[in-house]
């Protein structure tokens, strides 16, 4: 089945054109993040007007690029929440018009599954059941996938998400936005026990960022002046490390628990060289599989959306035309299901 994906959750206006769930003929992505970075984060009302202005070429580019037009699309999926619900509505909208006119299926999906279903879109064959660490910069949260909307939370985050911890730190160090790029650059020339960066919550599977955050303003706050050129590459590496360390223990102590040895990690965050890094050596020396997508899978686009829209889609769960966005979607056990009213699928 050949299906378009629409993404506009937040500041990427994205369309794809996947075929089968799996591969992959067209990504685009037209990211805002030029007119956010002034002022140090999305602004919700402006990312809504940039979709509207992207949104349609965009999805054009995305047939192009596949060298398909929309008579050849058999199914249009898109991203439905969590999200900013001005941006949301811009691609459901579209997804709807294009559904209408064309008499095409479609389906709304979480985005959070979406991220979980970017793996599926990678040579690798991972079969389910599996853990998965969806680390992004509104979630960071580990599950028990045990199938398509299957999802059961193992641990998640109190406060900050990870992508969070790493805007808002860049934020304090005067690096721009976003900031978990510039900090994975900067890293790499710094040396990660520079300054040493709580580690919270360490018995329980769910994260807190905060701390962390406070930690690093506290440290600016008593030196009285900002870190040196020379300085803020070990700044970043150290604090880099403060959060995937975490990541990386408790995911793998999710899994541990859970008696799986198969591990997911997806989300922006995910596109991190440490956190990838650490990910693939832990995995090596204590005996579990860990897949991570490329980092263009990791960071928000629509192949991920049209991935998990073709298997629902194809399992017959298509959605009416007067679908909502679902701005905050809880992420409590089997939330996944309340839109469509199922029951659970979790013991
Ligand atoms: O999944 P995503 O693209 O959008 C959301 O769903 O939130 O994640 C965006 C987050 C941002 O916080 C961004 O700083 C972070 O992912 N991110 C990174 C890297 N690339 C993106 N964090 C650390 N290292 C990176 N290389
Ligand atoms: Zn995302």
């Amino acid at each position: 089945m050949l299906v378009l994906g629409i993404e506009s959750s937040c500041d990427e206006t994205a369309a794809a054109v996947v075929s089968d769930g799996r591969f992959l003929l067209s990504n685009v992505v037209a990211s805002q993040i030029d007119v956010h970075s002034r002022y140090g984060g999305v602004v919700p009302e402006i990312a809504s007007r940039k979709h509207i202005e992207a949104i349609v070429p965009v999805i054009l580019q995305a047939l192009d690029d596949a060298e398909v037009t929309l008579n050849d699309i058999e199914g249009i999926a898109v991203t439905i929440g969590p999200g900013l619900v001005g941006s949301l509505l811009v691609g459901l909208s579209v997804a709807k018009a294009i559904a209408f006119a064309g008499g095409i299926p479609f389906v709304g999906v979480n985005h959070l599954e979406g991220h979980v279903a970017s793996i599926f879109l990678t040579e690798e064959k991972v079969a389910f059941p599996f853990v998965a660490l969806v680390v992004s910069g509104g979630h960071t949260t580990i599950y028990l996938v045990k199938g398509f909307e299957n999802l059961a939370v193992l641990g998640q985050t109190r406060d900050d998400a990870a992508g969070e911890a790493f805007d808002k730190g860049a934020k304090l160090l005067g690096l721009g936005y976003p900031g978990g790029v510039v900090i994975d650059q900067l890293a790499k020339r710094g040396e990660r026990d520079w300054l040493k960066f709580p580690r919270a919550m360490k018995d329980s599977l769910d994260f807190s960022f905060s701390g962390l955050k406070t930690a690093l303003l506290t440290c600016i706050k008593r030196r009285g002046c900002p870190f040196t050129e020379k300085e803020l590459p070990d700044v970043a590496a150290s604090y880099q490390e403060a959060i995937a360390d975490v990541l990386v223990e408790k995911t793998l102590k999710a899994a541990k628990m859970s008696s799986i040895f198969r591990v997911v990690v997806c989300g922006g965050v995910a596109a991190n060289s440490r956190l990838r890094e650490l990910f693939y050596e832990n995995a090596d020396n204590k005996g579990f599989e860990v897949f991570i997508p490329p980092p263009v899978l990791c960071t928000d686009n629509a192949a991920m959306i049209a991935a998990l829209g073709e298997h629902l889609l194809r399992a017959g769960k298509f959605d009416a035309l007067n679908l909502n966005a679902i701005s905050r979607w809880p992420s409590i056990p089997n939330s996944f299901h309340c839109r469509r009213g199922e029951s659970s699928h979790l013991g």
